[in-house]
């Protein structure tokens, strides 16, 4: 579904300072996959996002999506950004029919699928309330209401849920994944990108997951442990080995030296 082929991609600051923020990163991912990206803050995460979704060019290399090369955004890749995802001067239900109106669906249509999802995130009673009347995880719920409406393949979610307290981003969690599994058992794909750097919510959402480190890609490994997943399977030992993992990855793992051994050596 994604192929990133040799891509690299460079910046220049203002003050002239070249910066590689992603550096000769290949990887495939299949349709319907649900993958996380973790990695110190400023190792490129955002700005593959940006590859994928066609708001950056690559310097080289290339982004390919469902066979085709990435030349610049399109409905098929959505986005939700860590803030400001939701326009403050639509009211809720105009938010989330805003795309499908965009690709000519009809008024009806479209309104009955707005309605629809936001039955789902759980917002129906607050369908025409303005963006700046709900609280942030309502805010994210719209958000995520409104890339399932659109119908986008390609979810491209950065760190969407970062600011949110435990249990509304737990809340999250569930809606994001039992819309996700829905529609991959409906169409076969719905391939999912998702920033974190919580190494808790990577392991409850991941089936796969890339670790960066200065532009490069340097683990990727999957996670098998069968959903739904709740707090309980962070306790497998499977989970214990991939947590001690992303730890090390992160400079966070001071601890239990021989546990980060055994994991490494998966
Ligand atoms: N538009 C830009 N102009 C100049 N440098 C940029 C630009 N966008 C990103 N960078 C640089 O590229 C590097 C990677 O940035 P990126 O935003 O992809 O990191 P990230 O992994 O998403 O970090 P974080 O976890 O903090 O969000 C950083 O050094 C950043 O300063
Ligand atoms: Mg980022």
């Amino acid at each position: 579904m994604i192929a990133l082929d040799h891509v690299s991609r460079r910046f220049r600051r203002a003050d002239g300072q070249i910066v590689q923020a992603l550096d000769d990163v290949s990887v495939t991912i299949a349709p319907g996959e649900f993958v996380c990206l973790v990695g110190p803050s400023g190792c490129g995460k955002s700005t593959l996002l940006q590859l994928v979704a066609g708001l950056l060019e690559p310097s080289g290399g290339s982004v390919n999506v469902a066979g085709q090369v990435v030349r610049g955004p399109a409905p098929e890749r959505g986005m939700v950004f860590q803030r400001d995802s939701v326009f403050p001067w639509l009211r809720v239900i105009d938010n989330v029919q805003y795309g499908p109106r965009c690709r000519g669906m009809k008024r009806a249509a479209r309104l009955a699928l707005a309605q629809q999802y936001l039955e789902r995130v759980g917002l129906a009673h607050v369908a025409r309330a303005w963006p700046r009347e709900l609280s942030g995880g309502m805010l994210k719920r719209v958000a995520v209401a409104m890339v399932f409406a659109n119908g986008a393949e390609v979810l491209l979610l950065d760190e969407p849920f970062g600011a949110l307290d435990y249990v509304t981003r737990h809340q999250l969690h569930d809606v994001l994944l039992d819309l996700w599994e829905e529609s991959r058992a409906r169409t076969g794909r719905r391939t999912v990108l998702f920033v974190t750097h919580d190494v808790d919510e990577c392991l409850v959402l991941a089936d796969r997951i890339l670790v960066f480190r200065a532009g490069r890609l340097v683990d990727d490994f999957p996670v098998a442990a069968p959903r739904p997943r709740t707090a309980d399977s962070l306790l497998l030992a499977d989970m214990v080995a991939h947590r001690h993992r992303l730890l090390a990855h992160l400079g966070l793992e001071r601890a239990a030296p021989r546990a980060i051994a055994g994991a490494a050596a998966q």
